[in-house]
């Protein structure tokens, strides 16, 4: 860490001229305050509404050079490795947008893992790239998917000898991390850059115990949730190009594709978020992460304890698809109890306001800030899930329910712009097999998608998707959710 990293220009900046109160005869019309609803003043505080000041303001976004916009996105890359950082307002999201839309400046063909976040799938869809999807490992035990392994990531490559890059998630929801090390010498051998969506680990670069983060092992272009765990303002993330040149990826590119997916208003509280969690994970990570995961240890222990229940950790590491776990999630598997992630969810609401990232059937997974520390949350966390448990008892055969592997997917017809804009019209479910799918079916459990737009729709996989509502699981991208009707290509 250097000492830079103690400072935050763009933050430093904004509140300097909150302070001088200048004439804002700019954007937005609430003018810091003033013009706002009393309600909001309340709400928000006059102090975070005279730091919502627009970009292109002299001083913090231009002017003299490097100004302190530019300052702050230097820091980051310095603080995660990168050649370049990008601060995001839309989300990781944006981070994928962007991606996707640098890409397609190199060609037309890339692979994809298959359970990518909906965003990249969007992405394919605003890039027109035709993608070779590769299957991440599937744990039909736990019933959710882990990460592409370097093996099937090769047979992907070689079976699409036009791919101009690879593109993987890790970590996953559930705390399984990739070997990236592995993966971007499988494609940095067949010459085609890294792309890895890292949405759930922007704090793995501040603790040595943790895994290591995407851009220390070899990627190219890391898509970063900052706001997740690391704890920036929700909906701002940061998109970082590799420091060993980023392979094929332009700077320049990522630039204009960064550009294309923003608003033109950008909010400079998001980006101040930005400039601060950097400076909090860069300067006190390693300690604020050192109480997180104690706490989370302690945790974990207390859980395994009560009766019917287990945890995902490091354990997992060394099944297929999953290189090392990430320890900042807390994953509970239920299987042992008599109710499912779905009835447990809500009754834990009820007992004490427990509030979940997600559940499914077998897992249940609470997230955890990398500031928080974690212990009275994670205490409550413990003390509900024994309540719990004891009212709805244990199911010490519990190995139940244990999902099919899904059906293949179907060939790629045309592109998932091409089926996402294309003549459309929606039918019903008994009549679509055969047809050109323009809309995703992806069930959970595993949360691979079944469906993506472009493909053709089989008996097979609308029966197995049919089957898994039939089960108590969902499917996500339908525009039917229960599938009595199809959103397909007209041909
Ligand atoms: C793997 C992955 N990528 C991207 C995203 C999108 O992130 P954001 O919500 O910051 O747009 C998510 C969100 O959950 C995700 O899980």
């Amino acid at each position: 860490m250097t000492e830079r990293q103690r400072q935050t220009p763009y933050l430093d900046a904004l509140c300097e001229y909150a302070r001088r109160r200048p004439a804002r005869l700019h954007v937005p019309g609430h003018k810091g305050g003033p013009g706002a609803d009393p309600g909001l003043v309340d709400a928000f505080g006059e102090r975070a509404l005279s730091l919502d000041i627009p970009a292109l303001t002299y001083g913090i976004d231009v002017g003299v050079e490097p100004s302190p916009f530019e300052q702050a996105q230097r820091l980051a890359a310095e603080a995660w490795g990168a050649r370049r950082a990008w601060f995001l307002v839309n989300g990781a999201s944006q981070g994928n947008l962007a991606a996707g839309l640098a890409l397609a400046h190199y060609g037309r063909e890339v692979v994809v893992q298959r359970n990518a976040h909906s965003s990249t799938i969007d992405a394919l869809v605003l890039s027109g790239l035709r993608p070779t999807f590769a299957a991440p490992e599937l744990d039909a035990e736990l019933g959710i998917a882990h990460c592409l392994t370097a093996a099937t990531l090769e047979r992907a490559l070689a079976a699409t000898p036009l791919a101009l890059a690879a593109w993987v998630v890790s970590p996953t929801y559930f705390g399984a991390v990739a070997d990236v090390r592995a993966l971007a010498a499988v494609a940095h051998a067949r010459g085609v850059p890294l792309i890895v969506d890292e949405a759930w680990g922007a704090h793995m670069a501040f603790h040595e115990q943790l895994p290591e983060h995407a851009l220390a092992a070899g990627a190219d272009l890391v898509i970063s949730s900052t706001h997740k765990i690391v704890g920036s303002l929700t909906q701002s993330a940061m998109l970082h190009l590799g420091g060993a040149g980023g392979g094929a990826i332009g700077e320049d590119v990522v630039d204009r594709a960064v550009t294309l997916t923003e608003s033109t208003s950008p909010s400079a509280l998001l980006a101040g978020s930005l400039d601060a969690a950097r400076r909090q994970a860069a300067v006190h990570g390693r300690e604020l992460l050192d109480g997180t995961m104690a706490a989370l240890a302690l945790a974990r222990a207390q859980i395994r304890a009560i009766d019917g229940l287990d945890v995902l950790d490091d354990r997992l590491a060394g099944r297929p698809g999953v290189f090392a776990y990430d320890p900042l999630r807390l994953a509970v598997d239920v299987r042992g109890v008599a109710a499912s992630g779905y009835e447990l969810a809500p009754l834990l609401r009820e007992i004490d306001d427990i509030n979940l990232e997600l559940y499914g059937q077998n897992v249940l997974v609470a997230v955890f800030g990398m500031g928080e520390r974690g212990v009275p949350e994670a205490a409550r966390l413990v003390a509900a899930l024994r309540t719990a448990v004891q009212r709805v008892g244990t199911d010490p055969g519990g190995e139940r329910a244990s999902f099919a592997a899904p059906p293949p997917w179907g060939e790629l017809a045309m592109t998932p712009r091409e089926a996402y804009l294309g003549a459309q019209e929606v039918i019903p479910a008994a009549r679509a097999p055969g047809r050109i799918a323009a809309e995703s079916l992806a069930t959970y459990p595993p949360g691979i998608p079944n469906v993506l737009p472009g493909e053709r729709l089989t008996a097979q996989t609308l029966s197995y998707v049919q089957r898994t509502l039939e089960l108590g699981g969902s499917v996500r991208g339908a525009s039917d959710r229960l599938l009595r009707t199809v959103r397909v290509v007209i041909e």
